[in-house]
This record gives structure tokens, C-alpha cells and sequence, in this order.
């Protein structure tokens, strides 16, 4: 059945009711879609455009349709254009006449443009409570392993001493900033499109303002051709998605890194991995490489989106009913990211002697052991050249500069004395790299202070 039969003579061709039709994927905002009809029909009684019997006739049937749908004892079906048809062709087929009047002062174009808000400021709820419990998990390992010593790198090359606790802690940062992008769209998207009929307005005494704080927005959209056709919230929300799902992806890296055999720094939890079909050895880190592999397809949902939008002369035009498949599968993809993330990181065991010694080896204290010859007065740039010469030695001797005996020391710098082992040693190495943001466990208790007291804002 359709809304708009009345001006046309011929029937619509097959192939372009099904090139045309949205229900397929638009199905999933009939929630949405009759919440805001609810708030449509309650503003229109309050303003006398349709008698209270009539509201309150519509509002039970709609409420019945909801309820059905849920209970999956109404079923979507094909043979309507889009869910606002059909929610609407359901209540005209119960109620009849009264039915007809629910579309009064309202087109499809701001009934898209709000049930898209409305789903999108849902659906960053989920979103936002799945990266805090992830942030959680985050938490929990940077408190247990504030003494973990593990090397830090740059260019993958070993560079200086860290902690577990201070490398999870990197990403306790990116997941809290990407929790305040999301909410900060949410703030700036709460206007309702509702009221801005198809780009117009409309000459019925429609009480904007109510209807928007109806439904949970701070009030309604000030320029009825953007209410219809801005699509930014969805741009700004795919960007801020695509960036949780580069930072999954650089985690997700890291705990390959970590799981391969050179590494072993990690050890996937069984439920977590996968086997080979062919190389009865072989645990794979699958997911993490799925998750890896699934950023792709969230950063061509923006890029398509924003090509989608560029030529669009106001007000609305169908191509924005491209903006659902590609936004719903973003959603989709990064709310099961975060959630296996998550289970994988919590389940996950740290070998950590492995990360121990590793962070023993590579002359790690190299920086640390010019750091002491400058205290004894030495230019850093001197110190920089004779702790390199000792790494030379190092390399010939195969040893690592904490196995140097004072001789090789002092063969380079007569400033050596033996308290360089103890300066150079890993827990020195960590532990005097306490200014904020560092390393040294003063700081990073500090911070887990701090995190805690986040933790407890919602
Ligand atoms: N399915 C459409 C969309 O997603 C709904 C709005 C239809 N409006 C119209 N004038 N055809 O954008």
C-alpha cells in the first residue's frame, strides 16, 4: 500500500518500487518511528488540530503496533516503501478515518530526519556504555600491573622501559576521549527536525518546542530546510567511529605483535582464538585481526556519506536515504568490536617474565645511563657519544651494558663508578620517571586516581 497514489494513472514499475523502497533496512527504526508519531499526535491534540478522543485513539493503537512488533506478532513486510508507511498503513487499516489525520502538519522528509536522530542518540548510549566497561577492563589491568616491566618502543624498536600499567593506560586515554567526541555530538545534534514538514513548515499551529521536549531534545530545529536535510550528527558520528575503530585496530596490532612467537608477550585465551585447518600448531589471533581488518569498512561509511552529501542542493533529496545501510552497518560493526575487544584484553594472560626480560635486553637503559653520567656533570651530548662507544663494546662482547664490568666502564669514562648498576637497573629505570603522565609508580597511581574518579561519572 501506498501514501501517494492519488496523482499517478499507471502502477510503479517492479524494479523501481524495489530500487526505491527503504523498509528493508529502515525496519529497524520503527521504534523510533512511533515514538515520535506518539509525541506528533499527543502535540496535535494539546493544540486542538485533532479532537482528545482521536489522539487518545491513535496513541493506544500505536502503542499496540509497538508492542506487537516487538513481541513478534506483527511482521514488517516488503510491500511497503519504508517504515513510515507502514506503521502509518497499520494504524489507517485498524482505525480507519482517525488514522488518516496522524500525518497532519507532518511529511516523511522531518519523520525520517527525527526517527534518524532519535535511533543515533539511543544508539550512542550502547555505544558509550560498551567503551566504558571496556575502559573498565583497562582500569583493572593498569591497576594489577603497575610494577610490570615491559619494554616501550618507537619505530617498533625498542626504546625505553615502561609498565603494562603504563602502556594500557595509553589506551584508557584514546577510549576516554573518544566517549567525550560521542557526547558532545549528542549535545550538539539534540534539536528535533520535527514541525519542519517537507522543508516548509507548515500553516498548521504546530507547538514545535512541545512536541521536541516530548521527545528529549532541548528544543526544536531553528531553519526548517536544515531540519530536513542536515545529516552532519551522522558525519561527526561516523568520524568519531572511525577513530574508536583506529584505535581498536592499533590495539588490535599490538596484540598480534605480541602474540606471535618472537614476542609471546601475550597468550590469547582459547575461547578467544583460532586454530588452522592444516597446521595442527597453530593458535591464531582471528580476532584481533578482524577487528583490524573491519576499520575499513567503518571509514568508507564516512567517506561515502560525506561524498553522498556534497552536491545536494537544499532541501531534502532521496539521496540521503543512502545514509542508513552504511551508518547502521558502522554502528553494528564497532559496538561488536569494542564488545570482543574487551572479552579478548579480559581474558587474555601477560607472560610477564617474558616481558621482563624482554625489557632487559636492547640496551633499554641506554638513555638512563647517559642520564647518569650528566649528573656527574658530563654535557649530554658527550654522554650521549660515550654511552653510544659502550654500546659498541656491548655488541662485541655480546653482553648488555647492566653484564659490562666497571673495567669496560671505565676503559670509555673514568666518571663511572659502581653505583651505574643500581642507576641503570630496570626498577630504577621505570621508578625515577615519576613526573605526571610517566611511567614511575608514583605517577601512574596518581592517574589511577584519577581514572577511578572518572570511572565513577557516568
Ligand atoms: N526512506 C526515506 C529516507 O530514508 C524517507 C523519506 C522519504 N521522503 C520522500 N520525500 N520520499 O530518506
Amino acid at each position: 500500500m501506498k501514501l501517494w497514489g492519488g496523482r499517478f494513472t499507471k502502477e510503479t514499475n517492479k524494479l523501481v518500487h524495489n530500487f526505491n523502497a527503504s523498509i528493508s533496512f529502515d525496519k529497524r527504526l520503527f521504534r523510533q518511528d512511533i515514538e515520535g508519531s506518539i509525541a506528533h499526535a499527543t502535540m496535535l491534540g494539546k493544540q486542538q488540530i485533532i479532537s482528545e478522543d482521536e489522539k487518545d485513539l491513535i496513541i493506544k493503537e500505536l502503542s499496540d503496533i509497538m508492542n506487537e512488533i516487538i513481541d513478534d506478532t506483527l511482521e514488517i513486510t516488503q510491500e511497503y516503501e519504508d517504515i513510515h508507511s507502514f506503521v502509518e498503513s497499520q494504524l489507517i487499516m485498524r482505525i480507519g478515518e482517525t488514522g488518516k489525520k496522524l500525518h497532519t502538519g507532518r511529511s516523511r522528509n522531518d519523520q525520517v530526519a527525527l526517527d534518524m536522530k532519535l535511533y543515533i542518540k539511543d544508539e550512542i548510549n550502547i555505544l558509550d556504555d560498551l567503551i566504558k566497561s571496556f575502559l573498565l577492563t583497562f582500569h583493572e589491568i593498569m591497576k594489577a600491573n603497575t610494577q610490570t616491566y615491559m619494554p616501550g618502543f618507537t619505530h617498533l624498536q625498542k626504546a625505553q622501559p615502561v609498565t603494562l600499567s603504563h602502556h594500557m593506560g595509553a589506551y584508557f586515554e584514546m577510549f576516554k576521549r573518544d566517549r567525550s567526541r560521542l557526547s558532545d555530538i549528542k549535545k550538539r545534534m539534540n534539536t528535533s527536525p520535527l514541525g519542519s514538514g517537507a522543508l516548509a513548515g507548515t500553516t498548521y499551529p504546530l507547538d514545535r518546542e512541545y512536541s521536541a521536549v516530548l521527545l528529549g531534545f532541548d528544543g526544536p530545529s531553528l531553519n526548517s530546510m536544515d531540519g530536513v536535510s542536515d545529516r552532519d550528527y551522522l558525519i561527526e558520528l561516523l568520524s568519531a567511529l572511525s577513530t574508536i575503530m583506529m584505535h581498536l585496530s592499533r590495539l588490535s596490532e599490538e596484540v598480534i605483535i605480541w602474540n606471535s612467537n618472537e614476542y609471546r608477550f601475550i597468550e590469547l585465551d582459547d575461547s578467544y582464538s583460532t586454530g588452522s585447518s592444516i597446521m595442527p600448531q597453530k593458535k591464531n589471533p582471528d580476532i584481533a585481526e578482524l577487528v583490524r581488518g573491519k576499520t575499513g569498512r567503518v571509514y568508507g561509511a564516512l567517506i561515502s556519506l560525506l561524498t553522498t552529501m556534497k552536491g545536494l542542493p537544499l532541501a531534502y533529496n532521496k539521496d540521503m536515504q543512502e545514509d542508513k545501510e552504511l551508518t547502521f552497518d558502522a554502528i553494528d560493526t564497532v559496538a561488536s568490536c569494542l564488545a570482543l575487544s574487551n572479552e579478548m584484553l579480559a581474558t587474555m594472560k601477560f607472560n610477564k617474565n617474558i616481558m621482563e626480560d624482554s625489557a632487559t635486553k636492547g640496551f633499554i637503559n641506554a638513555t638512563d645511563a647517559a642520564d647518569y653520567l650528566v649528573n656527574k656533570g658530563v654535557a649530554f651530548r658527550d654522554a650521549h657519544g660515550i654511552i653510544g662507544k659502550l654500546v659498541l663494546t656491548c655488541i662485541d662482547k655480546g653482553k648488555s651494558l647492566d653484564d659490562l664490568s666497571l673495567e669496560d666502564y671505565r676503559t670509555i669514562s673514568p666518571v663511572f663508578d659502581d653505583d651505574i648498576y643500581e642507576a641503570i637497573s630496570l626498577t630504577t629505570c621505570v621508578n625515577k620517571r615519576n613526573t605526571i603522565g610517566a611511567p614511575g609508580k608514583q605517577a601512574i597511581e596518581k592517574v589511577l586516581k584519577i581514572n577511578e574518579d572518572y570511572l565513577k561519572m557516568d
